[in-house]
């Protein structure tokens, strides 16, 4: 990991404009942090897709397509903690489907956690965790020969440009066979003043995510970057509807990094590009599936219609 990890933050950062890669965000530091942003008051993108979970789950059992006495397997990309998940294994239990859930997360801190839940609290549960990058590792989604149901929760897609979910959709709809479906939880497109708090908010947790990377690197990477000259700076274009997190240098400075032989040098309101998070509606998501053998079957949202789980079927 690390070798990978010193390529690309000195890619991302002799680049101009500066970037560095978000999944970089997760070791444990930043797994605790990011549980925390799931609580807090801003953030309602968990909150949202987990009442749909919670509130509709028969709904959306009856929307896998499945039927109890065949076997299929259940696979979450970038699992996480599970909680909305939880009401979905706990429903298809509950109903007697044969199914195996298999939670793929590029933390084994993460996974971990979540075998060790879901032992205690779901014990007849057949789980089979993958560890590894979802985006490397799609393999995992032909490790048997049984039909499928993919998981990808949490507005995850929206973490990537539209070109690069179209690649994605498509090798992930390539790895399937026909009456297998996919879940996309994405958040949907609205105003500044409900999208931007969710980004920023006002107990400094975001940031603290965030400005974890630079920590990151000066511990695995031999980094100097002093967090004070440094702030977490959301923007949100609310015409396309596209929320963008940057690390922003507060003075004019110069940062060395031992292990990539380099010092980089930032000018005072230079800004790191860390991530985005796209906000979505059923045309985007038209557009994004176009070119794939993916159609939209049945649509699910929250009581605010904040956030949609769109059910798709691989026909
Ligand atoms: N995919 C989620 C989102 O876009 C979670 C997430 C990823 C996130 N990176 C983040 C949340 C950075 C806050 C900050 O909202």
């Amino acid at each position: 990991m690390s070798d990978e990890f010193a390529k690309d933050v000195a890619e991302g950062l002799l680049a101009t404009p500066k970037t560095l890669p978000s999944k970089y965000f997760y070791d444990a530091a930043g797994d605790d942090l990011f549980i925390q942003i799931m609580d807090l008051p801003e953030y309602y993108l968990t909150r949202a897709e987990m009442e749909i979970f919670r509130d509709q789950t028969d709904a959306l059992i009856q929307a896998l397509g499945q039927v109890p006495d065949q076997p299929f397997e259940l696979i979450e990309l970038g699992a996480g903690d599970g909680q909305k998940t939880f009401y979905l294994l706990k429903g298809l239990l509950a109903a007697g489907y044969d199914f195996t859930y298999v939670p793929v997360d590029i933390s084994s801190n993460v996974l971990e956690h979540l075998q060790r839940y879901l032992a205690d609290k779901l014990p007849d549960l057949n789980i089979r965790t993958e560890q590894g990058d979802y985006f490397k590792r799609l393999k995992v989604l032909q490790e048997t020969d049984l039909p499928r149901v993919i998981l990808y929760l949490g507005s995850n897609l929206g973490n990537l440009t539209d070109d690069k979910s179209k690649a994605f959709m498509e090798k992930i709809s390539r790895r399937l066979t026909a009456g297998d479906r996919l879940i996309l939880g994405v958040d949907k497109k609205k105003s500044a003043d409900i999208v931007l708090p969710a980004y920023n908010d006002s107990a400094g947790i975001t940031s603290a995510f965030n400005l974890n990377l630079l920590t990151r690197i000066n511990r695995e990477l031999g980094g100097e970057f002093d967090l004070a000259q440094f702030r977490h700076a959301p923007e949100y274009d609310e015409e396309n509807g596209i929320a963008t997190s940057f690390i922003e240098s507060t003075a004019d400075q110069d940062i060395k990094i031992g292990t990539i032989g380099k010092t980089v040098h930032f000018g005072k309101g230079e800004k790191i590009k860390v991530e985005i998070s796209r906000k979505y509606d059923l045309p985007i998501i038209r557009k994004i599936i176009a070119d794939t053998p993916f159609e939209i079957e049945t649509v699910f949202k929250d009581s605010r219609s904040y956030y949609l789980d769109i059910v798709l079927l691989r026909d």
